[in-house]
């Protein structure tokens, strides 16, 4: 299933090829490897300047995304997300075929009617559920989810998603415990109580929450970030205080990150691709109060691909970065495809962001895949 475009390399020809849809590969080691194009279940693209310095890596990379709604006026409504959607559209480079989809944030204020315009909206998808204060922009979140039943209710009814930030915000729980704590006083009870809301369990970073949501009933999935795949919270704290390896949830320990590979590369159609990229000027992470945030749209394929391939299971990819995630949504699977080549190249120190500049993931560091770009 090679499409032929024009400037294409003809892959099938490219020696040695790596056949993702048999999973063989016909010779080793494997120098490319294509695959449907991928879509991203959680990406923060920001707005204005700092958006259109962004966008065109994930648009590269990715054909669809599941855009989050936490700008510093929150998207709360069908009306803004349209808005902010034919903003995106706009700040697109030049002949990028991309496809936003759009979120709203769900706050104590959010109506069932505004429920209701979401299912009847082709563009608008699901609603992100921020606790109150657990990461970048959620002060507008909900507090205590009963006040937002009746709204879940209604979701369920309409078959809306459910997006969650899964972090107990009690400041007496530990730092590293949120996200285990969370599952045990909030999204267990949840998913009891909504037996048909659809829930996605964002960027998750624990064992503890690999195994819920392999257990968990129907309806329950999860994305993972490439960089909970490619680092344990070592990297926070390596030579020195790094706040470029600092995000929310915050990064845990090896087993965990073992724990999320393991989930990853397994088969199972709950765990998706959802990158979690939240771009930060490089004055807001180094900081005397850092910004939670990793940016990682340069090299989000390129580093799931790395880390897949050092669990032996690059032929799992393409179902987790480019099936699972579809099918979950109801959404067709992309006609287009990607292609990565064997190539190390390194990482720049520095990329542009709107009037600022920005570090990316694994900024200095070489990466052993590169996306063969369209000519
Ligand atoms: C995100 C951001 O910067 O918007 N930050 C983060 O650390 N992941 C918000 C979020 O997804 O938690
Ligand atoms: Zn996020």
């Amino acid at each position: 299933m090679i499409t032929k475009k024009r400037g294409w390399i003809p892959f099938s020809r490219a020696r040695p090829v790596y056949n993702l849809a048999t999973g063989k590969a016909t010779a080793s080691p494997m120098d490319q490897i294509t695959l449907i194009k991928p879509d991203d279940f959680h990406l923060h693209l920001r707005d204005g300047a700092a958006m259109a310095a962004v966008v065109g890596a994930s648009a590269r990379r990715f054909a669809r995304a599941i855009v989050m709604p936490n700008l510093v006026a929150p998207v709360v409504s069908v009306a803004q997300a349209e808005a902010y959607r034919r903003r995106i559209q706009e700040s697109l480079p030049e002949g990028a075929a991309f496809e936003p989809l759009m979120t709203l944030y769900l706050t104590e204020d959010a109506s069932r009617d505004e429920v209701d315009r979401v299912a009847d909206s082709a563009e608008v998808h699901a609603f992100k559920y921020y606790p109150a204060g657990a990461t970048t922009h959620s002060a507008a979140g909900v507090t205590d989810l009963g006040k937002v039943m009746p709204v879940l209710e209604r979701m369920a009814e309409k078959d809306i998603p459910l997006l969650v930030h899964g972090e107990a915000t009690d400041p007496e729980v530990d730092v590293f415990d949120r996200e285990r704590v969370f599952i045990d006083r909030a999204l267990a009870p949840l998913t009891e109580r909504l037996e048909s809301l659809r829930i996605v369990f964002e960027h998750i970073t624990t064992l503890e929450a690999a195994q819920f949501v392999a257990e968990a009933r129907e309806g329950v999935a999860a994305t993972i970030t490439p960089h909970h795949l490619r680092l344990n919270r070592n990297a926070m704290f390596r030579g020195g205080l790094n706040p470029h390896h600092y995000c929310l949830p915050v990064l845990k320990r090896e087993r965990h990150r073992q724990a999320l590979l393991r989930a990853a590369t397994g088969g199972n159609p709950r765990f998706f691709a959802g990158t979690d990229s939240a771009p930060h000027a490089v004055g807001d992470k180094e900081s005397a109060c850092g910004c939670a945030g990793i940016y990682n749209a340069h090299g989000a394929l390129e580093n799931y691909a790395a880390a897949f391939e050092q669990e032996g299971r690059l032929e799992a990819l393409e179902a987790f970065a480019s099936q699972h995630g579809a099918r979950f949504y109801g959404l067709p699977l992309n006609a287009e495809r990607v292609a990565l080549r064997r190539e190390a190249w390194r990482i720049p120190q520095r990329l542009p962001f709107g009037d600022s500049e920005l570090v990316p993931f694994m900024a200095g560091e070489t990466c052993p895949w590169k996306l063969v770009h369209e000519q």
